[in-house]
């Protein structure tokens, strides 16, 4: 156990990020589950797991972020990978939206770039390697209605991404993003049947992926994957190409 590469993956209790843990798990790495609210999910994926440990953690406020550092060395000593997958979107036009709603997104960004500042200086500086995978989307390279800040907010990940791989020219620090596409998770199943037609009709698969599709890209990059940094990966059926 002490010999296990660690790595954490935040929103991990759901969807997407569930199935990243799995993923990482079945390549040996030991589990941190980062969640906000999903406690149950988040014991039930740790049962399933059998190795690992827990992180409740609000993403938006820096002092949690700073405890959930201090617990990552308390409980494993050490991180190799770092999924940032945590993410939720405001779903609205622009002549709906209010400001107090617009805000509503960018802390969590906030908090993403205090995290990562964090472990890095904390658990990979120090071992001069790591690798950090982000989960951004295709609609930050596509753009999509009713989600302004949301498509703002992706489309900074995978810029942060490529800017961020540069500052470790010359280091082991792996830094990428995979940007998915239409995935069956909770946050695509409250869409109206006629968007998802209308989804569905523009993806060359003409199917919605599934999280394992998007884990297997993530387990790719945590555990193989030497010389790719800077790079987004897109996990979407053909819909976008980058
Ligand atoms: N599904 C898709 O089609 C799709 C496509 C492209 C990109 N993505 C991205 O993939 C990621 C996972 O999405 P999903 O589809 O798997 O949806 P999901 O099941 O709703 O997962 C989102 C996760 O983010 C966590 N989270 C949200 N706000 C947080 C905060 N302030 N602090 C800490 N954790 C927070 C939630 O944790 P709790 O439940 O514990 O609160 C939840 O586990 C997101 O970044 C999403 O934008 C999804």
């Amino acid at each position: 156990m002490e010999d296990s590469k660690v790595a954490v993956v935040t929103g991990a209790a759901t969807g997407i990020g569930a199935a990243c843990a799995r993923a990482l798990g079945a390549h040996g790495f030991m589990v941190g589950i980062h969640y906000r609210k999903s406690e149950q999910a988040a014991r039930e994926l740790l049962a399933e797991l059998g190795q690992g440990f827990l992180l409740q953690v609000n993403l938006t406020k820096s002092g949690d972020i700073d405890a959930m550092v201090e617990e990552i060395k308390t409980a494993a000593g050490r991180l190799d990978v770092l999924v940032h997958n945590a993410g939720f979107s405001v779903n609205m036009d622009i002549n709906s939206m209010r400001l107090e709603q617009f805000d509503a997104q960018r802390p969590l960004a906030r908090g993403v770039w205090y995290l990562m500042k964090r472990v890095l200086r904390q658990f990979m500086l120090r071992r001069n390697q790591g690798r950090i995978i982000s989960i951004s989307s295709v609609v930050g390279h596509t753009g999509n209605g009713g989600q302004i800040p949301y498509t703002m907010e992706k489309a900074a990940l995978d810029a942060f991404t490529k800017s961020l791989s540069k500052e470790f020219a010359g280091r082991e620090i792996l830094v990428n993003a995979v940007a998915p596409g239409f995935i069956a998770t909770e946050m695509t199943a409250g869409l109206p049947e006629e968007v998802q037609e209308r989804l569905l009709a523009n993806i060359p698969l003409k199917r919605m992926g599934k999280p394992e599709e998007v884990a297997e890209v993530v387990a790719f990059l945590a555990s193989g994957a030497t010389y790719i940094t800077g790079s987004v990966l897109h996990v979407n059926g053909g819909l976008y190409g980058g």
